[in-house]
């Protein structure tokens, strides 16, 4: 863990990363009428006294607490946000904190840059996917009618603060999801990355984390700077997602839901057997990928006579252009192209792969 945080800026957003990070935010928090809170029952347990502690001389008016979990970003929830910011008397110098996962700060997002018109929010993540990914790059919103992130806007925090010191609490499960993300930008752009990883389970990276997730929160910057409203180059980001979406679906549909990064997981491994027949990634390469996922994640459960279903829900995916899939593919490993056409043979050939070679 690196001693200082550092400040990195998207846009002119600061996001604070390191250790301490939050003892440093309290400038982020000042001229404001009325601060509210974010929270779900856990980080409320378990990361609400932390924030409240460190920045002991901020005045919070209240504390908005919604249901964890992704069945749950919805819009009841959001209804309710704009309905206790109505009550509590939020004003537009009002300012939202978004204290949670990426399930928090999509929402809180979301309600808080279409109440009155936009009030300011922060987001602080409290889990590890949130911290490399969620939270960064502006995308807020909810699921709607069955599909995820269906309605929302692009709208930018005030600042973006990544304290460690919100790990200690999550569990194996959420850590694990996070580290699919993390996976995916060494594998798209951070050869780096890559070699801190350097052949070591999850667990034994935990000394370099700090490091790594300020290198993934760098890479995602650097993407989204270039390309926020992801006409091109920030689908570089969408590595793994193409299958790993339907997956995510189809586990939820059947009422086994799988964490978002294991679904991933399971996609980069079929983008990679993809990117190896059609992208011309080195021989070598597949099997050093597979490794690497098959060390840190068991292989999902599903059937042949599930692909059909699974191709189904690929087909549907917002991201699908006019019936075409579109996947990130792998030129080398720390090197990929958007938006690559793939026939559905192909894809639906991956997921036999996927099943057949474990
Ligand atoms: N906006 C974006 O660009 C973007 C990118 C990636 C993912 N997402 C979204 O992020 C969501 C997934 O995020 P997530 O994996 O953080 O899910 P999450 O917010 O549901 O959090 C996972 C679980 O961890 C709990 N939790 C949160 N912080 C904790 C802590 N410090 N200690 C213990 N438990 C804690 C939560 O209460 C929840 O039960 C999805 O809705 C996805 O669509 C958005
Ligand atoms: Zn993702």
């Amino acid at each position: 863990m690196q001693k200082k945080p550092v400040s990195l800026a998207l846009m002119s957003v600061p996001h604070i990363v390191g250790k301490n990070a939050l003892g440093q935010a309290a400038v982020y928090f000042s001229g404001y009428s009325r601060i509210f809170v974010l929270v779900d029952e856990n980080t409320e347990k378990l990361c609400l006294p932390v924030f409240l502690d460190i920045l002991s001389n901020v005045s919070i008016t209240a504390v908005i607490k919604i249901k964890s979990g992704e069945l749950h970003k919805n819009i009841q929830s959001a209804s309710f946000i704009w309905q206790q910011l109505t009550r509590l008397h939020a004003e537009r110098n009002a300012l939202l904190v978004n204290l949670g996962g990426g399930v928090i700060t999509d929402i809180g997002g979301f309600a808080a840059a279409t109440f009155k018109r936009g009030i300011d929010f922060v987001n602080i993540p409290t889990t590890l996917l949130g911290q490399v990914d969620a939270a960064i790059g502006s995308k807020t919103g909810i699921d709607f009618e069955g599909y995820k992130n269906q309605v929302g806007l692009f709208a930018d925090p005030k600042a973006v603060i990544i304290d460690p010191v919100f790990l200690d609490t999550l569990d194996r499960k959420q850590f694990r999801s996070g580290f699919a993300e993390m996976l995916k930008y060494a594998l798209i752009m951070d050869i780096a990355l890559w070699e801190m990883m350097d052949n070591r389970p999850f667990d034994a990276m935990a000394p370099d984390l700090g490091d790594m997730v300020s290198r993934c929160v760098a890479d995602k910057i650097s993407i989204v700077e270039k390309d926020r409203q992801e006409t091109g180059l920030r689908k570089l980001l969408n590595f793994g997602h193409t299958v790993g979406h339907a997956l995510e679906t189809f586990f939820l549909n059947s009422g086994t839901p799988v964490t978002h990064g294991e679904a991933v997981a399971a996609g980069m491994i079929c983008a990679t057997m993809i990117s190896s027949h059609r992208q011309g990634l080195d021989c070598n390469s597949p099997e050093i990928v597979f490794e690497m996922i098959d060390r840190n994640f068991a292989r999902l459960n599903f059937a042949e006579r599930d692909i059909p279903e699974i191709m189904k829900l690929m087909a549907q995916d917002k991201k699908a252009k006019a019936g075409e899939l579109r996947f990130t593919l792998l030129t080398k490993r720390g090197n990929a192209v958007p938006d690559v056409v793939v026939p559905e043979a192909k894809v639906r050939e991956s997921l036999l792969f996927y099943l057949r070679n474990q």
